[in-house]
């Protein structure tokens, strides 16, 4: 007997039935009046689920293609920009600025830890010392990083840069469709996500939400390159198209996945993974492992970063629960490759699944 694989990592999610259905259906023209109908319907519901009135950009990419063009297209080489970095993908922000040419300064604090508003709050008071033209355009901030399992206050941390003045940019790729994320009420500038995660999706498609203050950035930046381009990106999506040819069958599928992203409601959908993240922290902690993140406060809905115990490694623990059972949880990242396992509860997970992940490891310990 085979049962199907359960994929409890922090993406790609399982896919719902509509999703695949969905996904199988005929080749259809990414200039036909069905397709055009298609984007009439989905951009808005981008922004339903970013909570803003502002035009969310659609991209055939991943997630990182979106962090990329959000800096390339609102900032120039030289400019200052501080960013907070917990983690694999939160230094990727760094790692993509200082690549582009941008002057990227870093608060890092240790896997497993949230950044402060305290540190932020500090780095941000001592950049006033700078002449008002030199003072750091960006923040960039990761608000699930996934790589630990925490997720930080990013209402208040947004709230500290807007009283600054530089430009809020969130990763919201494993926060959005689990955690609170309010786009506009928060002030936000500039948000991306990505279709593999609480969109349960496959990957390829890239989300990003842009506010007021990142267009009027977006005017000064002398090369936002071609094709993240937003002003062609914007353009075209004004009259329902794309700039250029899209992922077709993945944006069919984002318009069955967000009719069900609807139907059970963003406060419902926060709260369904609340309560996974929940099951899954009392239960693994009742069996004596110990989380990455203890404090409940800065812990993603998303995932939860666990260090295995003596007796059982990290790696031996995942690969019998794939060989026995047909789980799937996944490994550390980075210096924690091998070191910890990380267990997502993101997108098209249900308290059986999380029960049955449960059970297993516990049959392991
Ligand atoms: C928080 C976060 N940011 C960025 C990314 C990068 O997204 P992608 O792998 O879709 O490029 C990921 C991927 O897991 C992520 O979890």
């Amino acid at each position: 007997m085979q049962p199907p694989d359960l994929l409890m990592i922090p993406g790609p999610t399982p896919l719902p039935d509509v999703v695949r259905t969905a996904l199988g259906q005929p080749a259809m023209g990414h200039r036909s009046p069905e397709f055009k109908a298609i984007l009439e319907d989905v951009l808005p519901g981008l922004q339903w689920a970013f909570k803003t009135e502002h035009p969310v950009l659609l991209y055939t990419a991943s997630g990182t293609g979106a962090m990329e063009a959000s800096l390339v297209n609102t900032l120039n080489p030289g400019d200052r920009v501080l960013a907070l970095c917990c983690g694999i993908f939160s230094n990727r922000w760094a790692d993509i600025g200082r690549l582009i040419g941008l002057d990227v300064t870093c608060i890092t604090v240790p896997e497993g830890q949230a950044n402060t508003v305290a540190s932020l709050q500090q780095a941000l008071h001592d950049d006033l010392s700078h002449p008002p033209a030199q003072r750091y355009k960006a923040v960039m901030l990761t608000h699930s990083e996934t790589s630990t399992g925490v997720l930080n206050p990013l209402k208040e941390l947004v709230r500290c840069i807007k009283a600054h003045g530089a430009l809020s940019i969130v990763d919201a790729v494993t926060s959005l469709g689990a955690a609170e994320f309010a786009m506009d009420d928060w002030g936000i500038d500039l948000a991306v996500s990505g279709s593999q995660k609480g969109f349960m999706l496959p990957p390829g498609l890239a989300f990003l939400a842009v506010g007021p203050k990142a267009w009027e950035a977006h005017k000064q930046c002398k090369n936002p390159g071609y094709y993240f381009n937003f002003t062609k990106t914007k353009k075209a999506q004004a009259i329902f198209t794309t700039p250029y040819t899209p992922s077709t069958p993945l944006i069919i599928a984002l318009q069955a996945a967000l009719t069900l992203m609807k139907k059970e409601g963003l406060p419902a959908i926060v709260a369904r993974h609340a309560t996974l993240q929940g099951m899954v922290r009392a239960g693994l902690t009742q069996m004596g492992f110990s989380l990455m993140v203890p404090n409940d406060d800065i812990a993603s809905p998303s995932v939860t970063s666990v260090y295995p115990m003596a007796h059982l490694s990290a790696p031996d623990l995942r690969a019998q629960l794939k060989q026995r059972f047909k789980i799937t949880v996944a490994d550390g990242q980075g210096v924690l490759k091998g070191k910890i396992f990380r267990v997502g509860h993101l997108g098209y997970i249900s308290e059986r699944d999380v029960l049955t992940t449960l059970e297993a490891i516990k049959r392991l310990v």
